[in-house]
């Protein structure tokens, strides 16, 4: 039982850091070549900025990505272990922060779109790292804006003020981010949201003696930033979800809807199967809520995690009725039939254009288990001679939690419909049992999934399956073999 007691360590890859350094390096060279060219054509004192300064700008934008790149290590670690992901994190904050500079200069500070970053982030990374990005973008516009800049034209109470009023607003979209609305209502709401910076602004306009027109130009200004944000959130969104291969709530929302031409394939071609998933999806997303994972990543995994059963649904059990074609079939055709749904489900979802972390857990759902039920077949007609390699599935294993927490509800799914224990310790000695097994076999080895997660997704499983299974009565022997029965 060491294995079991062993931390899972998480993945380093020095490809996607260097990556990350890249995108710093880049990233602060352009903010620093912005912040240079054009808040200095406006200010005096910079015009005569000596190479000192320039070496000083650039080296402190270096260390404010660095900051950001340290933030995310601290806080939100995984994303850096994904390729593209801090890429994508420092292009949106040097983007905003272009967006800002301009608008600043042309029209007012109270008018910088920091907002767009906020909900463009949270989108598409998620929360925590739209939360801690968004942050980071405010020290970038006050380090580069208000204290070189602003500080030499005496306003930099209005542009503090007017930065922090915009996150106001920021935060309000990241909030409402995290609640999943449609496209519409997010975008009703969000500017609603707008409304919030306007107290702020009112309140340090007031202090900082402005009570006529400017006062109302001030909280017009702010109102636009809300504005321009979610109009230039669209274009983007869909050119990063394209660039970076990433996808959005909304997105996966539309996926899950049971009109999507694969997930109608499957209803009517592999009904069994499709009724697994519907179950899969269920246990998926309460185990990703549960650990603090995207839980519509999961449930929309979960629905196509199987597809590739398409190619060939009777050879699959819950597909069957009265007649079971590897009754006439030899252990080792057998298994290739089912081991290949996985390389075929990537490709199916592949040509359904279906997200990249889709395609790649329809691949990994079984990581390299044997198939049990016709290892044991093959060893009882070798006399023992058969090899477990030659009856498992290819791989890969799982890469990501969501991807273990589909391996997982996949097989907890498999062997309750096969057997549903009559009482609750049993049922809790089988889930553990079923964690424990994939553990051992070092399924989880390549994900960064925690012992603490996996106490939480049994612990989960426990409380959702019963109610999902609620009408059923047990109906078999337990299956004694690892991996889906007859899968
Ligand atoms: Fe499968
Ligand atoms: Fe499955």
């Amino acid at each position: 039982m060491n294995q079991t007691k062993k931390v899972l360590a998480r993945k380093w890859n020095w490809k996607v850091f260097l990556l990350s350094q890249i995108a710093v390096i880049l990233c602060a060279g352009v903010v620093s070549v912005v912040t240079i060219f054009l808040i200095s054509s406006i200010e005096a004192e910079l015009q005569k900025a000596s190479a000192t300064t320039v070496v000083g700008i650039v080296l402190s934008n270096v260390l404010l990505f660095e900051t950001l790149y340290i933030t995310l290590f601290i806080f939100d670690p995984e994303k850096l272990t994904k390729t593209s992901q801090f890429v994508l994190v420092s292009l949106v904050i040097t983007i905003t922060f272009v967006f800002s500079s301009v608008v600043y200069r042309y029209c007012s500070p109270f008018a910088m779109p920091i907002q767009l970053c906020a909900i463009l982030l949270c989108i598409l990374v998620g929360m925590k790292t739209g939360t801690i990005s968004v942050f980071n973008l405010v020290f970038i516009i006050l380090v580069n804006l208000v204290l070189r800049g602003a500080y030499l034209r005496n306003d930099i109470i209005t542009i503090t003020a007017a930065v922090v009023g915009n996150l106001l607003s920021g935060i309000a979209m990241i909030y409402l981010a995290s609640k999943h609305f449609t496209r519409i209502k997010f975008l009703l709401y969000c500017l609603l949201a707008g409304l919030s910076c306007i107290p702020y602004i009112i309140v340090l306009s007031i202090s900082m003696g402005i009570a006529d027109i400017t006062l109302l130009f001030n909280v017009l200004w702010g109102l636009f930033s809300s504005a321009i944000s979610i109009v230039f959130y669209f274009p983007f969104v869909i050119l990063f979800e394209a660039i970076f291969n990433t996808t959005d709530d909304f997105r996966l929302d539309e996926l899950c809807r049971l009109d999507q031409p694969l997930l109608k394939r499957l209803a009517s071609e592999a009904p069994g199967t499709f009724n697994h998933s519907l179950v899969v999806g269920n246990l998926a997303e309460s185990c990703a809520i549960a650990i603090g994972e995207n839980s519509r990543l999961a449930k929309a995994a979960a629905y196509y995690h199987d597809v590739g059963k398409l190619k060939a649904p009777i050879y699959f059990i819950e597909n069957q009725s009265n007649y079971n074609p590897h009754d006439e079939l030899i252990p080792e055709v057998s298994v290739s039939m089912i081991t290949s749904h996985t390389m075929f489900g990537e490709i199916l979802n592949k040509q359904y254009r279906l997200p990249k972390a889709i395609c790649r857990i329809s691949l990994e759902h079984h990581g390299t288990s044997p198939v049990g039920y016709f290892y044991q077949k093959a060893l009882l007609l070798t006399e023992g001679t058969a090899s477990k390699s030659n009856f498992s599935y290819q791989g890969p294993k799982p890469s990501s939690k969501i991807s273990a927490i589909i391996m997982i509800a996949d097989t907890v799914e498999a062997a309750t419909r096969a057997y549903m224990p009559p009482t609750k310790e049993e049922f809790v000695q089988r889930i553990n049992s079923l964690i424990d097994e994939k553990l051992n076999l070092g399924q989880f080895d390549e994900c960064p999934i925690t012992m603490e997660d996996l106490t939480v997704i049994k612990n989960t499983i426990v409380n959702v399956l019963p109610s999902i299974h609620h009408s059923r009565v047990s109906y078999g022997e337990a299956v004694t073999v690892t991996d889906e029965s007859n899968e």
